[in-house]
C-alpha cells in the first residue's frame, strides 16, 4: 500500500476527465480510492503530487488532446525534479486501455497506465510507481518503463471499490452496466471497455440508497449500453432495466431517474411502457441513431433500420407525449453518399430532436470501418456536419420555445455566470437560468420558463419556492 505521508502534509491528486459520463463516474470512484489512501483533491496539476488523466478514445481528436496534455505535464515534472521534487503521472481510461504500450513509448514521463477495468488496483499500482521512483532517486533503474495494468480482470472492479461519495448538488451518476458486445463498425468501445457486464440489481439498489441518503435527488443510470442491462435480482430471477427502474422508483426521496446511453435495439416494449408509468423517470431520452440511411446503418452494423427508430420514437411518445428525444449522429461514414446523408436529414425532420450530438466520422485504428475503402473526403464531411448541425440547432431552439410558459421543476446544479443567478436542469435536461439564492443548490424548485436561447432557457422561480425557502 502507498503510505499516507507522515510529514504532516497530505498528498494531493488532480484528476482531469475527458469524454463521457462513464468517465466522470470512474473519476469519482478513483477519487474515492485515492481519498482512502490519504490523498486530498487538488484544483490544478500545478499543486498536485499525482495527476490522473482519465482519457477518451472515441474519436481521434479526443486521443490527441491527451498527448498534448501529457507533454505539458512532462515539463511540470521535469521542473519539479530539478528542484528535488516529483510529480506522478497516471493515464487512465480508454486511451490507456487501447494504447497502453504506445503511451509509455510516446511519453516516457508517464508513471502509471491503468485501464477502466483495473481502477481498484490503483493502490498497488501507486505503490509500484513509488518503488520505481525510490530506485530512481537512489540512482538505480528497474527494468521496463512505467507501471501498466490494462487487463480485463476476472473480478469486477465494482466489488472492490469503496462506497461512492459522488453526489454533486443533488445529482449523482450510478454505473449499472459496462462494456459493449454490439461492435458497431465505427466504434472502439467494445475494444476499450470490453464485453458487456451488468451489475447485480441488489448492488445497484444499495448504491442508490447510499447516494440518496447522501443527498441525491436525481440518479442517472450509466452504461455504454445501459438498456441492455439485465441483472440478477434478490429472488434469483433476471430483471430487465424496466424492472430496475420500477424498484428504484420505490426509494423515498429519489425524485428523478434518468438513464444513458441506450441502443435502439434494446428499447423493448416493457422499457417503453415504463416511460408512461413511473413519474420519477424524466421525460427525456438520449437514443443514438447515428444515421438515417438503411444502407449506412447496415454498414455500421447497428442491427436496425430507420423505420425501427421511427417506430420506437412514436411508441415512446405514445406512452409519454411530452418525451424529448436526443441523439448522436455520425456524418461521413465510409460509403455515405449525398442520398444517404439526405436520409439522415429527413429522419431528423421526421422525428424532431430536443438536443443532439453530431460528429464527423473519425477513423479509429482496429475498427472494421477504418479498413473500408470508400472513405469520405474531409471537406464533404465538414459540409454535411454543418448542414446537420444547422438543422439540429434549429430544432433545439424550437423545442426550447415550445416549452415557454410552462412551469417545471428544476434541479439546481450550480451558480450561474452572473451574480445572483442560478443554473439548473429541467425535466427535459434543458439548462435553465433564474435569478435566485445560492441556497437553491441541490434542490428542486418550480420555475416558469420564459425566454428561449440557443442552448438554454431563462425562467423565474414561482412563489411556491420563495414560500418554502
Ligand atoms: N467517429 C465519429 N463519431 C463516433 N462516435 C463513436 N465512434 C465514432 C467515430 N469513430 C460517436 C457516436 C457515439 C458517440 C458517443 O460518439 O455517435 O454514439
Ligand atoms: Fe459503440 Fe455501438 Fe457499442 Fe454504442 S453500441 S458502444 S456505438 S459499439
Amino acid at each position: 500500500m502507498i503510505p499516507i505521508p507522515t510529514d504532516g502534509k497530505r498528498k494531493r491528486v488532480f484528476i482531469r476527465t475527458y469524454g463521457c459520463q462513464m468517465n466522470v463516474y470512474d473519476s469519482d470512484r478513483m477519487a474515492d480510492v485515492l481519498r482512502s489512501l490519504g490523498y486530498a483533491l487538488s484544483e490544478s496539476p500545478e499543486q498536485a503530487d499525482l495527476v490522473v488523466l482519465n482519457t477518451c478514445h472515441i474519436r481521434e481528436k479526443a486521443s490527441e488532446k491527451v498527448y498534448s496534455e501529457l507533454g505539458r505535464l512532462r515539463d511540470v515534472k521535469a521542473g519539479r525534479r530539478r528542484n528535488g521534487g516529483d510529480l506522478t503521472i497516471a493515464v487512465a481510461g480508454c486511451v490507456a486501455q487501447a494504447e497502453g504500450e504506445e503511451i509509455a513509448r510516446r511519453q516516457p514521463a508517464v508513471d502509471i497506465v491503468v485501464g477502466p477495468q483495473a481502477y481498484h488496483r490503483l493502490p498497488q499500482l501507486l505503490a509500484e510507481a513509488e518503488r520505481r521512483s525510490a530506485f530512481r532517486r537512489a540512482g538505480k533503474r528497474l527494468p521496463g518503463a512505467g507501471v501498466l495494468d490494462t487487463e480485463f480482470p476476472a473480478e469486477s472492479k465494482f466489488d472492490h471499490l469503496p462506497a461512492p461519495g459522488g453526489v454533486r448538488a443533488g445529482a449523482a451518476y450510478l454505473s449499472i452496466q459496462e462494456g459493449c458486445d454490439k461492435f458497431c463498425t465505427f466504434c472502439v468501445v467494445p475494444y476499450t471497455r470490453g464485453a458487456e457486464y451488468s451489475r447485480p440489481a441488489e448492488a445497484i439498489l444499495q448504491e442508490a440508497r447510499t447516494l440518496v441518503a447522501a443527498g441525491a435527488v436525481e440518479l442517472t443510470l450509466l452504461g455504454q449500453n445501459v438498456n441492455a442491462w439485465h441483472g440478477e435480482a434478490v429472488d434469483g430471477s433476471t430483471w430487465s432495466l424496466a424492472w430496475l427502474i420500477r424498484a428504484l422508483a420505490e426509494i423515498d426521496g429519489l425524485a428523478r431517474i434518468r438513464y444513458t446511453t441506450s441502443h435502439p435495439r434494446d428499447m423493448d416494449d416493457d422499457l417503453i411502457a415504463v416511460h408512461g408509468e413511473v413519474p420519477q423517470l424524466m421525460p427525456y431520452l438520449h437514443l443514438p441513431v447515428q444515421s438515417g440511411s438503411d444502407r449506412i446503418l447496415e454498414a455500421m452494423n447497428r442491427g436496425h433500420g430507420r423505420d425501427l427508430f421511427r417506430r420506437i420514437a412514436d411508441r415512446l411518445r405514445g406512452r409519454r407525449p411530452d418525451l424529448a428525444l436526443s441523439s448522436d449522429f455520425i456524418v461521413g461514414f465510409p460509403g455515405e453518399s449525398d442520398a444517404d446523408f439526405d436520409q439522415t436529414m429527413r429522419l431528423v425532420e421526421e422525428v424532431g430532436f430536443a438536443a443532439a450530438f453530431s460528429f464527423k466520422y473519425s477513423r479509429r485504428p482496429g475498427t472494421p470501418g477504418a479498413a473500408l475503402a470508400d472513405q469520405v473526403p474531409e471537406a464533404v464531411k465538414a459540409a454535411r456536419l454543418a448542414a446537420l448541425q444547422t438543422l439540429l440547432a434549429h430544432q433545439q431552439r424550437a423545442f426550447n420555445r415550445a416549452t415557454l410558459g410552462s412551469s417545471v421543476p428544476v434541479l439546481f446544479a450550480e451558480a450561474g455566470r452572473k451574480p445572483g443567478q442560478m443554473l439548473g436542469k429541467s425535466p427535459w435536461l434543458q439548462s435553465v437560468y433564474v435569478e435566485g439564492p445560492g441556497s437553491l443548490l441541490g434542490r428542486i424548485a418550480e420555475v416558469e420558463l420564459l425566454e428561449a436561447h440557443a442552448v438554454s432557457v431563462a425562467g423565474r422561480l414561482t412563489s411556491s419556492f420563495e414560500a418554502a425557502a
